[in-house]
């Protein structure tokens, strides 16, 4: 699916990522190295937080308690904070735009 990342510094990047995979992945794989994904996807450090597009919010998974509680330790949480390895790439997400949040 197409993927568009907003990277700290604004650059934008529209990718294609491969179904299967996390967003956070898809980050990763497209030279965002300020996505530091310390924990590789297990949901256990909040160094993958993005804020996604609200055009998304209905269509994205629920938020797991881990997930939540994560994102509550984080200085930068908004209404639309998310854990990017906790997306999937799906067709359902066709489009989606997300930007990286600040470092905490
Ligand atoms: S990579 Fe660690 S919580 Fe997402």
């Amino acid at each position: 699916m197409k993927l568009t990342i907003i990277g700290r510094d604004e650059t934008e990047k529209t990718v294609e990522a491969e179904t299967g995979t996390s967003v956070m992945e898809a980050i990763r794989d497209n030279g965002f190295d300020e996505l530091l994904a310390l924990c590789g996807g297990c949901c256990s450090c909040a160094t993958c937080h993005v804020y996604v597009d609200e055009d998304f919010a209905d269509r994205l998974p629920e938020m797991s308690e881990d997930e939540n509680d994560l994102l509550d330790s984080s200085d930068h949480r908004q209404a639309n904070s998310r854990l990017s390895c906790q997306l999937p790439v799906n067709g359902e997400l066709e489009g989606l735009r997300v930007t990286i949040a600040p470092e905490d």
